[in-house]
């Protein structure tokens, strides 16, 4: 079975059975927009409760849920309104959008044109006479566009007021930041976390959830101290990982580097502390909820691929379809995000960093004589002053001379120095105000979601019979236990609701079935990745003892009703395993 075939079958496996399909079919359906059934909204409930107790409880990281639409000047500050672009192609026959750096890539040896200045892919689609691949038509000659990638939205009536659907849920944590390091008692470093939905009006979504216009982060933000220390990387210093790092990436015969967290970074290949923490942490936290880890690796963005506020990214990748998709960046921002909105809203973006001790510091200062400026300079004598009191502060040699030259709107004036009032003397001071660093672990929901089935589908044989089975994580799966009565009796029936209200009570997901032959309804729940199911039949009027079978091995053992909630909470807990029962 090739890969293209799991995806395809795992793709209608989805609509039948209420994992996921696309919105809105009644009337027609528009692409990149999916709606999760039943199955699927509870799988994706699973991995986001997953996600927030390892990366936000267990790590002490605080949880925020902030709105998806914000104002226009958050944007503008944070670089999307003017960067946030892929690069757009019409087709001249048939009017379709292409993402032409896709374009590229798919026909081409090119890996990387998303970094490509646009002037070489137009170049590139010339050369290799790119067409269309919706109809065929030839690309060469027509223009390739930047088209920004963020649904606007008006708020309020009228279109004074300009929002935007948030491109990823980091925004909505940087804005508040003045606020959050309060409840973080102004002490570095801390981290904030949210799960929720982002918008990217995407030029061609494709292959299925993995690239929708509306999908749901999963995304921490470590805020750091840029001189402090990284963090105790101890606990993750054996984690195995496969690295596929930019100088591997730059080499015609570039390979996997299979290594340690702890290897790696004592060799260099991860630069930062933070980084390399977050990589073991989600390479172990990945495995638990189902992800293949021989079809898993972490890879660097080349220089030209990465965001326009990371000075490094690592991407974790999936292998789907022979390809490697990424599901998480882990980028490092820099201060970028809180000097722009710093810059932008005139708030402070700071931490006080208190010195261990106090320390004594000279200041240069001026003090420049007003009766000697105001004649000379009149109504422009303020900004002489504000540009002698910017060059003190950063270039105190300025004021060796006989005269201060100072720049004022182009024209240089010389202004002698003893009408400067420049001095040096020495303060004493408690710390300094420093803008911290953002480490920035950013998972994608849908495209774990969508890993996680592909990785979990399996085809077997039962009983001479072909089976489909989803061999779902227990923690993970929508749900844990299906039980049903053997046949259409009332005693049956009666004791199978009970058992089903009683593992209820005790916290597990259960479905009750009485619909069709008892192999039907086996194959139903593995079709949906049940771990487990109970069956009632006339011996457990009896003996007050049921059938349990196991998904994957597809095993029998016979429990009593009484244990059965325990057993089963055991089991999930991955406290006892099945082969002991049997
Ligand atoms: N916050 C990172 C991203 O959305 O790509």
């Amino acid at each position: 079975m090739s890969e293209e075939a799991t995806s395809r079958k795992l793709t209608e496996l989805a609509k039948r059975r209420g994992y996921f399909f696309q919105s809105s079919s009644v009337y027609g359906g528009v692409g990149g927009f999916y709606t999760f059934g039943p199955q699927g909204a509870s799988l994706k409930g699973h991995l986001e409760d997953a996600w927030r107790e390892r990366f936000s409880v267990q790590e002490g990281n605080m949880e925020i849920d902030a709105p998806t639409i914000m104002p226009e000047p958050v944007f503008e500050s944070s670089g999307h309104l003017d960067t946030f672009d892929d690069m757009l192609v019409d087709c001249p026959e048939c009017g379709e959008s292409h993402r032409a750096d896709h374009v590229v890539e798919d026909a081409t040896d090119h890996e990387d044109a998303e970094g490509l200045p646009i002037p070489e892919v137009e170049a590139i689609i010339a050369e290799y006479e790119l067409v269309c691949p919706s109809c065929g038509a030839g690309l060469a000659g027509q223009a390739v566009d930047d088209f920004n990638l963020m649904f606007a939205t008006n708020i309020g009536p009228g279109d004074a007021q300009p929002g935007y659907m948030r491109p990823e849920t980091a925004q909505g944590i940087f804005v508040e930041f003045p606020r959050l390091k309060a409840y973080a008692r102004n002490t570095l470093p801390f981290g904030v976390t949210q799960i929720g939905r982002a918008y990217r009006n995407e030029i061609s979504p494709r292959r299925s959830i993995i690239r929708t216009r509306e999908f749901t982060q999963a995304e921490l933000e470590q805020f750091v101290d840029p001189a402090g220390e990284g963090p105790d990387c101890s606990s993750v210093a054996d984690v195995p990982v496969r690295l596929y790092p930019i100088a591997e990436q730059q080499e015609d015969d570039g390979e996997i580097v299979e290594t340690t967290i702890g290897a790696a970074l004592e060799d260099g290949v991860i630069a930062d502390p933070w980084i390399a923490y977050y990589l073991g942490v989600a390479r172990e936290w990945y495995e638990t909820v189902g992800v293949d880890m021989d079809r898993f690796r972490f890879r660097q963005h080349l220089p030209g691929e990465r965001s326009h506020y990371a000075s490094d990214c690592w991407d974790a990748e999936s292998e789907i379809d022979g390809h490697w998709i990424e599901i998480a960046g882990f980028a490092h921002r820099g201060d970028y995000d809180l000097s722009k909105h710093a810059e932008g809203s005139g708030e402070r973006f700071t931490v006080f960093r208190q010195y261990d001790e106090p320390q004594i510091v000279e200041r240069a200062t001026v003090d420049p004589d007003m009766s000697y400026l105001g004649p000379e300079f009149g109504g422009d004598a303020g900004a002489v002053v504000g540009a002698l009191e910017d060059l003190a502060a950063t270039d105190r040699s300025a004021f060796d001379g006989e005269v201060v030259e100072i720049d004022l709107e182009g024209e240089t004036h010389a202004i002698p120095v003893e009408h400067t009032g420049f001095s040096v003397d020495e303060e004493t001071i408690a710390g300094e105000h420093v803008t911290p660093h953002v480490i920035e672990p950013s998972f994608g929901v849908d495209r774990l979601l969508y890993t996680v089935l592909h990785h979990a589908y399996r085809e077997d044989e039962v009983d001479g019979e072909a089976r489909t089975y989803l061999a779902l994580e227990p923690e993970v799966a929508p749900t844990f236990v299906g039980v049903f009565p053997l046949q259409g009796d009332a005693a049956l029936e009666a004791q199978a609701r009970d058992i089903v209200a009683g593992l209820r009570a005790a916290g597990l997901a259960v479905t009750y079935d009485d619909s069709g032959n008892i192999g039907r309804r086996y194959r139903r729940q593995d079709e949906v990745g049940t771990p487990f199911c109970v069956t009632v039949d006339y011996e457990s009027l009896e003996d007050e003892a049921v059938t349990v079978r196991e998904r994957d091995s597809t095993a029998q053992a016979r429990i009593p009703i009484a244990d059965l909630a325990e057993t089963l909470t055991a089991l999930r807990a991955g406290e006892r395993s099945f082969a002991e029962l049997e």
